[in-house]
């Protein structure tokens, strides 16, 4: 099949700081089992335009995050010759394809987003929500239509933004024709890989709150952080029951052990769920059950931190793969755009255009 045919997918993150292990399991992963596929094209960004709706004060967090996130996506094994990895700020084509989709969409729409609406309440913006902020499940439209994407592999949270996207994509062909494409989203399959919690069992990983594992951390931040992990309160002595369904090392383990790993690392049991069961009963000690996810992570992470010391040794390679992947991305969204402009018939002087529509609106009269 030519290599134009394949289907797209398209993805992104903000770079406010370096990715974490909910990263690697809520879509990372998917995506560079999706790119080592070989049946898509894939273009993966770096979205410091979007990052800026909410930290326009900040710029120097971004920009230190953007060669930390490009780190982490080669850690992971993204990789240059098969994806465009590219910097959203450097495709001035999609500020454009915002402003033009910025048209289509209400500004009751956009309030009733619900990813938006929880974001507003969780930064607190009360009654000053930038604008830029506000806007910018129409800006990520611009994103993936721009590339054409059927495809996004994402986190559950961002169902509501593809949701609005195809919304906008509707819209726009209705009025101008079939133009643009619609995607949909491909979520992690595991339940517990959706929203990874913090070390400290609530709902969300920040730094702030330092209740993250880094793919950067060393083995020994890692350790420290694993063996300070949050279990099940009540279970005190290793022979009472313990409570396994909201115990955060079980929710890691669910996410990212496989029965080979148990069978490696805890060859008594052989598989997770006879574990759990163990667990539940009584018996199974915290120390245990938390060197064995220490064990785990570290075989997941020990590949990705030597891929990324080796880049870490050849940043000027790190570099060139950014400019090359920017330029690729700048000329595949500029296809798009002039298409969009030749649907809504703003090309005015291609083809005469102009001269066309003056002669048409005379002879109408
Ligand atoms: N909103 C995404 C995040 O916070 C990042 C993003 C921007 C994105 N544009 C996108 C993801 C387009 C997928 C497709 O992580």
């Amino acid at each position: 099949m030519d290599k134009k045919e394949k289907p797209v997918f398209v993805t992104g993150d903000r770079p406010t700081g370096k990715l974490h292990i909910g990263h690697l399991v809520g879509s990372l992963k998917t995506r560079v089992e999706m790119q080592d596929s070989g049946k898509y094209q894939s273009y993966i960004f770096i979205a410091d335009m979007q990052a800026l709706t909410d930290n326009a004060k900040n710029p120097e967090k971004i920009r230190e995050s953007i060669m930390e996130v490009a780190l982490d996506y080669l850690s992971v094994g993204v990789d240059p010759q098969k994806s465009t990895i590219f910097i959203q700020s450097q495709v001035p084509q999609l500020n454009e394809l915002t402003v033009i989709f910025l048209n289509l969409v209400t500004l009751s729409r956009l309030q009733r987003n619900p990813t938006v609406k929880n974001e507003i309440k969780e930064k607190g913006f009360k009654d000053s929500i930038p604008v830029g902020f506000l806007v910018y499940p129409i800006s990520q439209t611009a994103d993936t239509t721009a590339f054409n994407a059927t495809l996004l592999p994402v986190g559950e949270d961002q169902n509501p933004m593809t949701e609005q996207g195809r919304e906008i994509v509707r819209t726009f062909n209705a009025i101008y024709g079939d133009t643009l494409v619609e995607s949909t989203n491909v979520l992690p399959n595991k339940k517990d890989s959706m929203r990874l919690p913090g070390t400290d069992g609530k709902a969300k990983m920040s730094k702030s709150m330092n209740n993250c594992i880094y793919l950067s951390d060393t083995p020994e931040e890692i350790k420290t952080k694993v063996m300070g992990m949050f279990t099940d309160p009540n279970h005190i002595k290793v022979e009472m029951p313990g409570e396994t369904e909201n115990n955060t090392v079980f929710v890691y383990l669910r996410a990212l052990a496989t029965d080979e790993d148990i069978r490696q690392f805890a060859p008594e049991f052989e598989t997770l769920k006879s574990l759990e069961n163990q667990y539940r009963k009584g018996g199974v000690g915290d120390v245990k059950i938390k060197k064995l996810l220490l064990s785990i992570i570290e075989k997941i992470l020990t590949p990705i931190r030597e891929k990324r010391h080796y880049y870490e040794e050849h940043i000027d390679e790190v570099i060139k793969i950014l400019e090359d992947g920017c330029e690729k991305a700048r000329s595949v969204a500029q296809e798009t755009l002039s298409k969009v402009r030749k649907a809504m018939g703003i090309e005015y002087f291609k083809d005469n255009a102009l001269k066309k529509y003056y002669l048409e609106t005379k002879k109408n009269k």
